[in-house]
């Protein structure tokens, strides 16, 4: 149902360990570059969407949208919209309902989360929230587990080595190095992905996403244009649990979310040039390029082990996680789903290609959200 709207302006903060700032000063920061990157004013927004997951445990704070809403002089109407680490796509998908609807028509989405402040555990244990906890939880798993257990599933299914799997992360490593708001600016070896500390077999250190805190802000409007159009904004969900499913190497939520942008966009997967992926563990990355339909299952290595033979994404066609994707990144749970759109608009415009693709997803893919952008500069 999406007729013309943009993405007109979009900020953000460094992703890291950001102990000098209070989660307001992060949601100002990326606010305030959102609109200065506009060509709208602060009182065109007549309309803010604030995702975040973790603010009552890990700050003490709800209520964020009342937050948000006072960062701007005239306090536009402001929602919360909580989908755990997919956060961020749900909340552009609603912003695109409201504009959609007429209800509004310059909308700031404004992602945020702040992790670093309370303890390994007690966001570990947050973080869990996203899971079923009932029958997930009890059993004693964190989210490393979870993907702990879906790693071993699928190196049982498609023998993938323990060798090929670090090349993920090593490839994240390296793109990151290139991203001045990135958390991780250092190339890793595969090796060292191999050698670093077992969190939760087969799964390491340098395998998992990190703790971060950060913020990530953008603007959809009906009013203005800037170079970069909204084609499609598709949400899917799942079973809460890994339990429900009958297979744990793939993800029926990207499956659906990304068919039906593709349909609403009117394109074909061959034409998207730009892909940022939700690669919250290494294993992600690639079960997510099978279910988004670049590859066939167990076959997701591949593409990854094309790009690192060649360094950078010179000569491959699809640029993959050229942002540092999460591991690189961080993955300040809320903010990311707000920060892969950011970055694919940046390097379509960067680039000159024409489409791109965002995939975001909360817990072990219960809910996804798929956004595809067309670059009409
Ligand atoms: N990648 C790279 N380096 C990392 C890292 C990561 N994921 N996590 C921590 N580090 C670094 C730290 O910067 C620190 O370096 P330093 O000693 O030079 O300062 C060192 O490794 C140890 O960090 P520490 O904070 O003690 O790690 P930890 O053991 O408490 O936590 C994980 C490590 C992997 C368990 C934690 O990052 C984690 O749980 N990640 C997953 C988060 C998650 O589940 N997100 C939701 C996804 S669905």
């Amino acid at each position: 149902m999406i007729s013309n709207i943009h993405l007109i302006g979009a900020g953000q903060t460094r992703f890291g360990e950001l102990w000098d700032k209070s989660i307001r000063d992060l949601m100002e920061e990326a606010t305030d570059a959102a609109i200065a990157n506009s060509p709208c004013t602060a009182l065109d927004i007549d309309l803010i969407v604030v995702s975040n997951m973790l603010a009552e445990v890990t700050n003490g704070q709800a209520h964020l949208s009342a937050i948000a809403s006072s960062l701007l002089p005239h306090h536009p109407p402001a929602i919360r919209v909580e989908s755990a680490c997919g956060s961020g796509a749900f909340a552009l998908h609603t912003a695109m309902a409201m504009l959609e609807s007429g209800r509004a028509r310059n909308v700031l989405v404004i992602g945020v989360e702040k992790m670093t402040d309370v303890s390994m555990e007690t966001v570990a244990s947050a973080l869990m929230g996203a899971a079923d906890s009932e029958q997930e939880r009890p059993a004693g798993l964190t989210f490393p587990g979870i993907f702990g257990l879906i790693a071993q599933r699928y190196m049982h299914d498609f023998g993938l080595s323990r060798e090929d799997l670090s090349l993920v992360s090593a490839v994240h490593h390296r793109n990151a190095c290139a991203n001045p708001f990135a958390q991780f600016r250092s190339e890793i070896t595969p090796d060292a992905v191999s050698s670093s500390a077992a969190v939760a077999d087969p799964l390491r250190l340098l395998d998992c996403s990190p703790i971060s805190d950060g913020a990530a802000a953008c603007i959809l409007s009906t009013e203005h244009v800037n170079g970069v159009r909204v084609a499609a904004s598709q949400i899917a969900s799942d079973s809460l649990s890994i339990i429900h499913r009958p297979v744990i190497t793939s993800f029926s939520a990207t499956k659906d979310a990304a068919e039906r942008a593709l349909t609403e966009a009117g394109i074909k997967l061959k034409e998207i040039d730009v892909l940022e992926t939700h690669d919250c563990f290494s294993i992600a990355a690639l079960i997510n390029l099978e279910d988004l339909g670049f590859c066939d299952p167990g076959q997701g290595i591949n593409i990854y082990k094309d790009i690192f033979a060649r360094r950078g994404d010179s000569g491959i066609a699809l640029g993959v996680n050229l942002s540092g994707g999460l591991k690189g990144c961080g993955h300040p749970v809320a903010a990311t789903g707000i920060k892969q759109v950011i970055d694919v608009a940046k390097q379509l415009q960067k680039t000159g290609r024409r489409y791109g693709l965002a995939h975001n997803f909360g817990g072990a893919a219960a809910t996804c959200g798929v956004h595809i952008l067309e670059n009409v500069s």
